[in-house]
């Protein structure tokens, strides 16, 4: 019923929303249609930029978060100043529509501000983390995503989202793991886009839709050795191919802002890098939006030392292609004199103030500043309200995202009845459960696992919850997961004590469900690892637990891949649940006990041990590759452990099994400017129904430059009855078979392709074609 209510006040919230998420769809979503003519939004802002002062230009150039160093009543004052083009970190209609009143009554231009927030996974509903929801591969799960985060955003007001983050990461030291889609171009691209256009919907200035910041602008995720804000070096080739992709795939979608990164490239910073954000965005890639920089960026050029102070840094920034900048000081005291002295020009403060008064016109606020805040007296008396959640959908989501990693002699699904021993640190935490950047998340709003099988369960089994283990017993660790807010409670038993427990609830139960990993504060900002197996304290659990006989289930929660190899061993189930959200609990408990049936792939490959990183797929070949049927001594592998991943990228099983005819090829060649299809039929063998990933992958096997050893290149998640079959074809075109060649062109190159197709990237049936 609520959801129908919601459903009639959010005109427009399109229809894809209603249908089941788990439906498979390729179907592209919500062109971006712009209410008004370029032409006119042109004239409308070179209008208003001529009858603005330099100090009122300089001030939308500024985005002030709220908080101790700036309380509302001090901005309140800037703003109507006109010192402030942007508010973020402020989430409630109330306070949001105080600070617009602000602007439109007390300033002396009335230009309206835009309030932004890091709606990353969710805003009041949180759903799992991102790398959970690519591990759905499902299309219309990211649109569901996307349109009620915009919707639940809009609906307190916020006009923008830093969102999505699309940083390509092969480092799963790297704590931002948990925030992006994994490891792969091509899934991330697609995620990233679907994201844009369900967040933007027809148009950003829509009741209910928001414009997107897409980040973390340039290969973030790239840093060296996983260390967050670190350095990244690597070649054109590489980045053009790998990593910018996903960016460039989000403005194509029309995401109108771009967060700019903390890091260097190639020794540059990304915030004084003029190629970067001038060159490469503005005139290749013809972006017209706003670019932010990230939270202290401006201000650690210096630290960087590619400025001399903070006069410089504001200089080098504004020269770069900066616009706006983000939570510091620095534009407003330092820009008025760099003008004043001609070391930055006004045409150059002109148009970053335009670019920031461009997408307050595409957000439509010059027609209604209040287009999000509605009338007053109608913001919600209880921001935090049941009622304003989207539970169904967040479960939904969430079960489609859990990957099964291993379910040994069918260990899994459970069944409802007898004593279930519940255990682990992260079992009953409400927390952890939602994971990092949960946005306006409220923690009591979640389910617990524990909560979950008891809600499943009814009285038809009995479920015996015992902690077992704190996360971590290193006080360091716990320490510092407890930094700057209470997120994990420390129990002060022995770690002894609280196994033994443990241990004698396993005893007198059935079967045991461990829930283990990480707290969600190890998988966040400024959360490396530089060992990314499950803490000591909940290692000793496991191995306790598995003493006991018992069936052991793992459940992990954690926001990267983890090296498994021990667990792997003892479990006889594994299910990667990682950060849920809201409903976390209740979805897992649909998995757990087969109402719905797993059908998540990992969006990452798992390693083994820490010391295989980095390890992809879709690596090159080498001169040398190492042959494991047929092991040589001068090949390029790790001579101390078993080489290759333990999950592979694309793996995740079922309940239910499937198979995988040969490849079929529409024609053995290919003009360079034709097509051709391959296909599959897929079959289920199995007795249950079940979804999965039909996914495809390319490899030039003869280039100029050496190419991956396979790149995925589509993917489609189809449904299939127990006994149902179908044929599943891709195209290709020569699009799909483009590269960066040595001289930086982007072509395709005649000669053999390999066509692989399967259910994960290493279980593969092979075609291949000739490009003329
Ligand atoms: C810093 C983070 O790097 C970025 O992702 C985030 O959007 C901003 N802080 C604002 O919270």
């Amino acid at each position: 019923m609520k959801w129908l209510c919601s459903l009639s006040l959010v005109a427009g919230l399109i229809a894809t929303t209603l249908s089941p998420v788990h439906a498979d769809t390729t179907q592209p979503v919500h062109p971006m249609v712009k209410p008004q003519s370029t032409q006119a939004r042109d004239a409308f802002v070179t209008d208003l930029l001529s009858k603005m002062t330099l100090d009122e230009k300089i001030g939308q150039m500024r985005l002030i978060s709220v908080g101790p160093d700036n309380p509302k009543e001090a901005i309140r004052e800037m703003i109507k100043q006109g010192q402030v083009g942007a508010i973020f970190n402020t989430v409630t209609r109330q306070d949001i529509r105080k600070m617009q009143d602000q602007a439109m009554q007390l300033s002396r231009l009335k230009i309206p501000l835009f309030f932004a927030y890091d709606v990353v996974h969710g805003q009041r509903t949180v759903f799992p983390i991102s790398l959970g929801l690519a591990s759905s591969w499902d299309r219309n799960a990211v649109t569901t995503v996307g349109r009620i985060s915009a919707y639940e955003a809009s609906e307190d007001g916020l006009n923008m989202t830093w969102a999505p983050m699309v940083d390509i990461t092969r480092d799963p030291r790297w704590g931002r793991t948990s925030e992006g889609f994994g490891e792969d171009t091509y899934l991330t691209s697609e995620m990233g886009r679907l994201m844009v256009e369900a967040m933007q919907g027809n148009n950003p200035a829509d009741r209910n839709s928001v414009m997107t910041s897409v980040k973390h602008f340039a290969a973030y995720g790239a840093v060296e050795g996983g260390r967050d804000y670190n350095s990244v070096d690597m070649s054109p080739q590489r980045l053009f191919q790998d990593y910018m992709p996903p960016y460039k795939a989000a403005l194509d979608a029309g995401s109108g802002g771009v967060m700019v990164s903390l890091n260097s490239i190639n020794g540059t910073p990304a915030t004084s890098n003029s190629w970067l954000l001038k060159d490469v965005l503005r005139d290749e890639w013809n972006f017209k939006g706003i670019t932010i920089s990230d939270h202290g960026a401006i201000k650690e050029l210096i630290k960087h030392g590619v400025a001399s102070d903070p006069e410089d840094a504001v200089r080098v920034a504004v020269k770069s292609g900066i616009d706006m900048s983000m939570s510091d000081e620095y534009y407003s005291k330092y820009l008025p004199g760099l003008v004043k002295s001609g070391r930055v020009s006004e045409k150059e403060v002109d148009d970053a103030a335009r670019h920031v008064l461009n997408v307050k016109y595409d957000m439509g606020l010059f027609t209604n500043a209040y287009s999000h805040l509605g009338p007053v007296g109608s913001d919600p008396v209880d921001t935090n309200a049941e009622s304003r959640l989207h539970r169904p959908e967040a479960r939904s989501v969430a079960r489609e995202s859990m990957v099964l990693l291993k379910n040994r002699l069918d260990t899994l699904p459970l069944k409802k009845s007898g004593t279930i021993a519940l255990i682990g640190p992260l079992a009953d935490s409400k927390r952890d459960v939602m994971g990092s950047w949960s946005a306006a998340g409220v923690v009591d709003q979640s389910i617990t696992v524990l909560q979950g099988l008891r809600n499943a369960v009814g009285d038809k089994a009995q479920i015996i919850y015992a902690k077992g283990a704190n996360v971590s017993n290193d006080p360091g660790i716990t320490d510092f997961l407890n930094l700057y807010e209470k997120a994990v409670n420390v129990d002060t038993r022995s770690p002894q004590a609280m196994i033994d427990e443990a241990v004698a609830t396993a005893k007198i139960s059935d079967v045991i469900v461990a829930v283990v990993g990480e707290a969600q504060g190890m998988a966040h900002e400024a959360s490396t690892r530089s060992d990314i197996t499950i803490p000591q304290s909940q290692r000793d659990l496991i191995a306790a637990l598995k003493q006991t006989g018992k069936p052991l289930v793992l459940v992990l929660m954690n926001g990267r891949p983890l090296a498994l190899e021990k667990e792997d061993q003892q479990a006889d189930a594994i299910l990667e649940s990682w950060f849920s959200g809201t409903e976390g609990g209740n979805a897992i408990a649909d998995v757990l006990f087969g109402d719905y049936n797993p059908s998540g792939k990992l969006p990452m490959s798992f390693p083994r041990s820490v010391g295989q990183i980095p390890i992809y797929y879709s690596h090159l070949n080498t001169g040398r590759p190492y042959n494991p049927e047929k092991p040589e001594k001068y090949t390029s592998h790790y001579y101390d452990a078993a080489n290759g991943p333990l999950y592979p990228f694309g793996y995740g099983l079922s309940y239910t099994t499937f198979s995988v005819s040969d490849v079929k090829m529409s024609s053995p060649v290919m003009k360079r400017d034709g097509s051709l299809t391959a296909s599959v039929t897929v079959k289920n063998t199995g007795k249950r129904d079940g979804a999965t990933v039909v996914q495809l992958y390319l490899q030039d096997k003869t280039a100029s430059m050496s190419r991956p050893v396979k790149e995925l290149k589509g993917f489609e998640k189809i449904t299939l009855k127990s006994g149902e079959q179908k044929t599943i074809s891709f195209k290709i075109d020569a699009d799909q078979l483009k590269f960066w060649n040595a001289s930086m062109k982007y072509v395709s190159e005649p000669g053999t392709f390999n066509v692989f197709i399967g259910l994960d990237s290493q279980r593969v049936n092979q075609g291949e074609f000739e490009l003329l």
